[in-house]
């Protein structure tokens, strides 16, 4: 097959999805397809990298890929139908690119939000991950809350801050009091649409609430407030489109006092991974299942890594999030949890690529005209 992977892109999470666009590229056996690199500039530019980049990463296992707006520019056309929708542009000419799939790996707005699926829908051209609706209502903690609610899954209670709130004494002193009466100190307290921890805080009292609602809202026009969960963090990988499979779920341990964006990037002693997770085996088979009934809730396909909290002081479990694009590095969560149940990482960009192409050949069965 042909794949065209793409990275980089208008987002907070770039850098990190160039060290995973790199693994996914070391990753992929190019005996049996062929791979082209598009890398998308933080101006939303796409470049198509010249064989050599292949070449330098596969040599080099700490290797990044670029993304300097060097090489050839490419477009998609939607409307040119599969076999030509990724266009190299030429001295003003356009040259259809050979393309079986596409491998998005990018993390946060453009990538993982519905944006970049429904460019490739409208190109007819089949990607691998989670469709349009999944990945916009993922990205959105409260909606993805409002789903899984309504689904009967536990998730931990919330408030939602929307900018017109702050902005009105009346409101904002409203849901003031009511955090102050649905919560006890601490709280937590996040951007609804972001990733990687960014603007998130743990407030301790009204001044530092009020301060954290702020540093929230420099990231997004709503936030949540939470109730603070002393939690151990798991997190379980899931794969499929009409046969789900999931894996063994793993643990995050955080250095910090919570997984913030140091936790996660800066210090490299800020988090430690368990795989498999120290549960028992009844927890084991309660987290596996919810991950499958999140992800079904939520009509997933493709691939997702869902994030759960079991409360240290409790036992109750919550489902936090649900990744679309999770990380993607070898040493990230998401591939290490597939390869600990027996799913070797380019195995499992093999079994993408044939559920992109399994999804997209069944919505092609459906009609679209009388
Ligand atoms: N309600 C909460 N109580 C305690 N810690 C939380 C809560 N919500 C989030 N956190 C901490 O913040 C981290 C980031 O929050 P998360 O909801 O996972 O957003 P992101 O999309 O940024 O990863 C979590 O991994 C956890 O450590
Ligand atoms: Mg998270």
């Amino acid at each position: 097959m042909n794949i065209a992977i793409l990275y980089g892109g208008k987002t907070g999470e770039h850098e990190v999805s160039q060290v995973s666009a790199s693994s996914v590229a070391r990753n992929i056996n190019t005996k049996k397809h062929t791979v082209y690199l598009i890398s998308i500039t933080k101006e939303g530019e796409w470049f198509l990298q010249g064989d050599a980049e292949l070449e330098r990463i596969k040599a080099d296992a700490k290797a990044i890929l670029s993304d300097a707006p060097t090489g050839t520019k490419v477009t998609i056309v939607p409307g040119a139908g599969t076999a030509g929708a990724i266009c190299s542009v030429k001295d003003g000419k356009l040259t259809t690119l050979p393309c079986d799939v596409v491998f998005p790996v990018m993390h946060g707005t453009f990538g993982e939000d519905g944006l970049v699926q429904g460019l490739l829908e409208m190109a007819e051209l089949p990607y691998c991950g989670p469709d349009v609706m999944c990945s916009a209502i993922s990205m959105d903690k409260e909606k993805t809350k409002l789903v899984w609610d309504y689904y009967g899954l536990p998730v931990v209670p919330y408030i939602t801050v929307r900018r017109i709130d702050r902005d009105d004494e009346a409101a904002f002193a409203a849901i003031l009091k009511k955090s102050e009466k649905d919560f006890e100190w601490p709280v937590f307290v996040k951007p609804c649409r972001a990733g990687s921890s960014v603007g998130a805080n743990k407030a301790e009292d009204r001044d530092a609430l009020i301060k954290a609602i702020d540093e929230a809202l420099l990231w997004d026009d709503k936030v949540l407030i939470e109730a603070f969960i002393p939690a151990r963090e798991v997190e379980c990988s899931v794969t499929g489109f009409r046969d789900i499979a999931v894996y063994t779920p793993g643990e995050i341990i955080p250095s910090h006092e919570f997984y913030d964006y140091d936790a996660k990037y800066i210090d490299p002693d800020g988090a430690a991974l368990r795989i498999p997770a120290d549960l028992d085996e009844s927890r084991i088979r309660e987290v596996r299942d919810m991950a499958v009934k999140a992800f079904r809730a939520l009509d997933g396909s493709g691939m997702a890594r869902i994030d759960f909290f079991i409360d240290k002081k409790t036992g109750k479990l919550y489902l936090n999030e649900l990744n679309t694009i999770p990380g993607f590095t070898n040493i990230s969560m998401f591939p290490k949890l597939c390869e600990a149940s027996g799913l070797p990482y380019p195995d499992l960009i093999e079994k993408l690529m044939q559920i992109a192409i399994e999804r997209f050949k069944a919505t092609r069965m459906l009609k679209t005209s009388r």
